[in-house]
């Protein structure tokens, strides 16, 4: 746990110009969330209760977003450099303040240990700012650590301002964009800053060559965990954060005692929970607030959002379900569609090209093939024939039915809503029920059926 005095600047004003997109590069998604989240969780995990994001292209798309977030914003209008957000963030930082600890937004995967072992060295260096570093195969468009011969820190150079430099160009040590600043340096230097001759920026990096001209200590932690500490600046690097963060969420349900068959394809959001022994197939994408029993076996290319599963469900392939509930023993598919608000209790079995929306199939309904079943109620032990539909709405408003228990509905029926099967009725294969049906009776309506002489048209048929 870190001092509580820590003052956390997230740096999340810039537009992204790489990404190509319409929208701030730090809401730009991480298996369902903002990157940014990410980052937010760790620090509030790590105890760090006064968290200033920096925002400012699209300032309000990026509060909103996170606005359930304990977090203080601070507006930087214009965007004149990761120095001058920092200028801008000061005025926010109490002045009883201990250490600032700046992180970058686009930086969002930095673990707990990463940021607890980067303050631990400002502390016991007393240095007046400590970087953290990554050794790259190749620099790319990361900030360079330039080293003096004794090895201590003397400058972070950008890589575009240093195009003429091969020198440069040709360290391997980069600035990840995650620093721990002693306040009163901090407040006093963020001023003194230059514009970069070549962008026109004011660079926060610059502060470190200040700082040794002011004869203070700068220190550099060489981080080890590369995949977690690199910026997302492009489409791709955020595919490579997602598989980052895929990895990790598997790993844990791993340890936890799931069985993913084929985990680097399973979408595993990180606020899923699944319980142990079930098994989870190829191309499963789950989502959302859900969760997931023990023992369930969820089939191959299945999508769940925000839905509930009880123990020992089945969820055979190709099956979408959103905001639903699954009682302990349910199977569906494949090829199911469990659309928002449906209710499934125990034991209920609903198979093949069904599609169920807002209802509740009570314990052990069976609804096998080719059914749509919209705003019902069905009671407990009712068969649905293949191909039955409830005709829920009239083009203007959505009905119910209500079907009790114990009831069975023959194949291929259309229930007009508002309509009411009654406990044990049945309702004749091929019916159009536009009225109620009472408990026990048998309903049918369709034409009765006659047999007819056949009649030969032209000629008869030769022998
Ligand atoms: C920055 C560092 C670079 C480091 C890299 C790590 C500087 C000058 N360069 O480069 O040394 O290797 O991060 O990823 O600091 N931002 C603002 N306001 C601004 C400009 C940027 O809030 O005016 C924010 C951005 O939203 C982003 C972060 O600062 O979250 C970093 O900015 P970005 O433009 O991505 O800098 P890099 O070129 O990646
Ligand atoms: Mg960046």
């Amino acid at each position: 746990m870190l001092n509580d005095k820590i003052t956390a600047v997230i740096l999340a004003a810039g537009q992204g110009t790489r990404m190509k997109s319409s929208h701030p590069k730090v809401l730009h998604q991480i298996l369902g969330r903002p990157m940014i989240a990410y980052l937010l969780d760790t620090l509030i995990n790590l105890g760090i209760e006064d968290i200033l994001v920096v925002v400012g292209y699209q300032a309000e798309k990026v509060q909103e977003a996170l606005k359930d977030y304990p977090v203080r914003f601070v507006v930087q209008e214009p965007q004149l450099g990761t120095g001058h957000a920092v200028q801008v963030a000061m005025v926010a930082v109490p002045p009883e303040a201990g250490d600032v600890l700046v992180l970058c937004g686009d930086a969002p995967l930095i673990s707990r240990e990463s940021i607890n072992a980067l303050h631990q060295m400002h502390k016991n260096h007393q240095a007046a700012v400590t970087i953290q570093t990554v050794v790259l195969p190749d620099g790319l468009h990361y900030g360079r650590v330039v080293r003096d011969d004794a090895g201590r820190v003397t400058a972070v150079l950008q890589s575009k301002d240093s195009v003429d430099r091969p020198e440069i160009l040709a360290i391997r040590e980069i600035n990840t964009g995650a620093y721990c600043f002693d306040t009163p340096f901090l407040r006093d230097a963020l001023d003194r800053i230059p514009k970069s001759p070549v962008t026109g920026e004011i660079y926060l990096t610059d502060l470190i060559h200040i700082a040794r001209e002011q004869g203070r200590a700068v220190e550099a932690l060489i981080d080890q965990n590369l995949e977690d500490l690199l910026g997302i600046n492009s489409r791709a690097e955020l595919a490579a954060a997602t598989q980052t963060v895929k990895r990790k969420i598997n790993a844990r349900h791993m340890d936890q005692g799931v069985t993913l068959v084929d985990p680097e394809t399973n979408y595993i959001e990180s606020l899923v929970t699944i319980g142990r022994d079930t098994v989870i197939y190829p191309n499963v994408y789950i989502q959302g607030r859900t969760v997931i029993g023990e023992n369930c076996v969820i089939e191959a290319s299945v999508k769940i959002v925000d839905s509930t599963l009880e123990n020992d469900v089945h969820v055979k392939m190709g099956c979408v379900v959103t905001q639903s509930r699954l009682g302990a023993g349910v199977d569906i598919g494949p090829f199911a569609h469990l659309r928002p608000l449906s209710d499934l209790r125990q034991g209920v079995h609903v198979g093949n090209f069904v599609e169920v929306k807002k209802s509740v199939l009570h314990e052990g309904v069976k609804a096998g093939h080719l059914t749509y079943l919209g705003d019902a109620e069905v009671g407990a032990g009712t068969n649905v024939g293949a191909g039955t539909i409830t005709c829920n709405y009239d083009g203007v408003k959505k009905h119910q039915t209500i079907i009790e228990e114990g009831a069975f509905i023959g194949s291929n029926t259309a229930l007009v809503a508002p309509v009411t099967i009654g406990a044990g009725a049945y309702v004749g294969a091929g019916s159009t029920i536009t009225k109620d049906v009472p408990p026990g009776k048998l309903g049918i309506s369709r034409a009765r059926q006659v047999n007819l002489e056949r009649r030969l048209i032209g000629k008869k048929k030769e022998e």
